[in-house]
């Protein structure tokens, strides 16, 4: 049985209720007000504002360029759409790794200026200092494991992260301490499906949410995103993604529609018209 109705707005509370309860979580991100209302009213739980952003909706190579204003204007728009679901929005490179005080402040500018209602950041021990001051704060915090694209130029890649025991064990320690440390939630990208059924076992008596993206069935939830799993991203076709509509072959039929319909004169018509 759900934990929420469709009247509440879910809270924090309400993510680590659904992970006690074996409530399964649902979370997609959105960058702005129009497809944040329709995936709101169709019954999400969380919202994430997600750095991936700096593809999706600025189209760069990664996540790295985009900053800490341009997080908090499209968090806005998303936190305007949110009547249900939870909005967590990335904290972007840069605005959390110089220094504890660095990431506190830029966490209470998330909360204050965007509205959101936490906050996520990549990383495992290195983060910790920063993670427990935010949560002091009164910060909440979502990890985030695995495969962390803020860290791509270290990595070499986008690869499965965690396939040698040496760092399974680390993403283990690391979850536990992420939950000691207070984060509700923790986002798993893209490891071995055992590791992150083990991690989400491993942290449960801290009552701690996993949500895996490219991390199996064994997590608490789940998180795609939106442009990706609606299929508006053509080219990405990676193992993990399931494809839920094919809009980007709508879009391209209906602006088709569209131009002949200009071109031929048949656009507007009488009835379109004043
Ligand atoms: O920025 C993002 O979209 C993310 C998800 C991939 C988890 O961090």
């Amino acid at each position: 049985m759900s934990v929420h109705t469709q009247s509440s707005r879910v809270t924090t509370a309400t993510i680590r209720q659904m992970a006690a309860t074996g409530d399964k979580i649902t979370m997609l991100t959105s960058y702005d007000f129009t497809l944040a209302s329709l995936v709101d009213e169709a019954g999400i739980d969380m919202f994430l504002v997600g750095d991936s952003a700096s593809n999706v909706v600025c189209g760069n190579a990664t996540t790295l360029p985009i900053t800490l204003d341009e997080m908090i204007f499209l968090t806005k728009g998303v936190v305007r759409a949110a009547k249900h679901a939870l909005v967590v929005s990335d904290m972007p490179f840069g605005s959390y790794q110089v220094s504890e005080e660095q990431a506190v402040a830029s966490a209470i500018r998330m909360l204050k200026e965007s509205g959101c209602d936490a906050v996520k950041l990549e990383g495992g021990a290195s983060v910790l200092p920063a993670v427990r001051h935010m949560i002091e704060a009164g910060v909440p915090v979502m990890g985030h494991i695995g495969l962390t694209p803020q860290s791509v130029h270290q990595f070499g890649g986008y690869g499965l992260r965690a396939k040698e025991q040496a760092e399974a064990d680390q993403l283990i320690a690391d979850a536990i301490e992420l939950a000691k440390a207070g984060c509700f939630s923790i986002v798993m990208e893209k490891i071995p499906a055992a590791l992150a059924a083990k991690v989400t076992e491993a942290v449960a008596p801290y009552h701690c949410a996993t949500i895996g993206i490219g991390a199996g069935n064994g997590t608490n939830g789940q998180v795609l995103v939106l442009h990706d799993m609606l299929g508006l991203n053509m080219s990405f076709k990676p193992k993990f993604l399931r494809r839920f509509a094919e809009l980007g072959e709508a879009v391209k039929t209906a602006v088709g529609d569209y131009i002949t319909a200009v071109k031929e004169g048949s656009f507007p018509n009488e009835s379109e018209s004043f």
